[in-house]
């Protein structure tokens, strides 16, 4: 029998040859937005993994959207020469589909990198940037406060998310992912934490909606009709009276019926004051939520770390994948070695071929060597 977790899926006309995904994960590494060479080695040995789907890094589609002045962006074209070098050097040595995260930082822009503490880089200090969002509320009380988008603002997200999302096409990218969780922009519009407006964008649910399905629509719009768009988003807060699953449900039926491909479902980044229960695979729930009801595929992630659960998220019919972060980057041949457990095969490059196990013949595809 094969293993469920390593049948191909289908997102949208995009083929995975297994269900397993490298969630978006930043690096904090890039200048002026650019790749380099920290990418290629990080992006080359993700993309030997064997995994169904490599998710670029969330990408900000303006500078001022970028979460710290290190972050990955596709704004420039020196930007999209850098990434298309990047690429090019990966594609050479891998079929892996890549996809990117398309994100906009919102009032969480102007932040240090994680290892300097990761807190806002204040108004007036080197490296710093005002902050936009939906209202001028800051994330912290002791935070710089946000600009609040005004009409202007609103138009020029919407243009440079498009923008971003042509220049993908042109890189090649497989896929498109919209970055709607962990406290980013459109989060901030969906989640009455940190939307306030009295506009058509704030309120009610359909307000709050209203703009991250605008962006998902011009995204969409912008990229290749044959290649799929789909959506991360947080399915809770985790402070009572903030986003909820309830929400999104109903976002992600909204989404659904605008063609979005898949949903990968996560949870909470904007607040401060969140709860979060942590534990293995605590947000599969949520994903198994969102596949109950509503048609699309679902894409579960969070301490999902051993095969053996990974495996039985899929067969259990919780999720349609896994994504994983930490665990790829502790073990990057993590696919290998689940394959390995589960009595699976997979793609492993030919340089690398003679690493098969002896107790696992049949594990890598289509390998075979000899010498004279
Ligand atoms: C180093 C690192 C960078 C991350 N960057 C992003 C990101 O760019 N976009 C995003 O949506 N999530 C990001 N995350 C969150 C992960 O995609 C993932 O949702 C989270 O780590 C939980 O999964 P895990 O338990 O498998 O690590 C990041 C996580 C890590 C560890």
């Amino acid at each position: 029998m094969t293993s469920p977790l390593f049948e191909p899926l289908q997102i949208g006309e995009l083929r995975l040859a297994n269900r397993i995904v490298i969630a978006p994960m930043c690096q904090y590494s890039a200048s002026d937005g650019s790749a380099g060479d920290w990418h290629l080695i990080h992006l080359g040995h993700l993309a030997l993994s064997g995994a169904g789907l490599l998710i670029l890094e969330a990408t900000a589609v303006s500078a001022e959207g970028r979460i710290s002045p290190d972050d990955l962006g596709l704004y420039s074209d020196a930007n999209e020469a850098a990434l298309a070098r990047v690429l090019g050097a990966v594609r050479a040595h891998s079929s892996m589909p890549i996809g990117m995260q398309l994100a906009h930082a919102g009032r969480k822009a102007s932040s240090r990198a994680p290892w300097q503490g990761g807190a806002q880089i204040p108004l007036g200090e080197p490296r710093s940037w005002q902050a936009l969002a939906p209202s001028s509320l800051p994330h912290a009380p002791t935070e710089d406060a946000p600009l609040a988008l005004d009409e202007a603002g609103l138009q020029k997200v919407r243009d440079d998310f498009a923008a971003t999302a042509r220049r993908a096409a042109r890189l090649g990218i497989a896929g498109l992912e919209v970055h709607a969780a962990h406290g980013y922009l459109l989060h901030q519009f969906l989640s009455p934490i940190a939307n306030r407006r009295d506009d058509r964008y704030g309120g009610s649910l359909e307000n709050r909606m209203r703009f991250p399905l605008e962006i998902y629509d011009v995204v969409r719009a912008a990229f290749p009709a044959e290649r799929p768009v789909w959506a991360r988003i947080s399915a809770t807060d985790w402070v009572p009276g903030g986003w909820d699953i309830e929400g999104t449900v109903a976002l992600s039926k909204a989404l659904a019926a605008r063609g979005c491909a898949a949903i990968h479902v996560s949870s909470g980044g904007v607040s401060p004051d969140q709860k979060i229960v942590l534990g293995p695979g605590y947000q599969v729930p949520f994903a198994r939520r969102v596949k109950a009801e509503v048609d699309v595929p679902t894409i579960a992630v969070g301490l999902i770390t051993e095969p053996e659960q990974a495996e039985a998220i899929i067969a259990g019919g919780e999720a349609d994948a896994v994504s994983l972060a930490r665990a790829m980057l502790y073990d990057p041949r993590w696919p290998w070695h689940a394959a390995a457990k589960l009595g699976a095969r997979i793609t492993a490059p030919p340089q690398y071929w003679r690493s098969q196990p002896r107790e696992h013949k049949d594990l890598f595809e289509n390998a075979a060597f000899g010498a004279r």
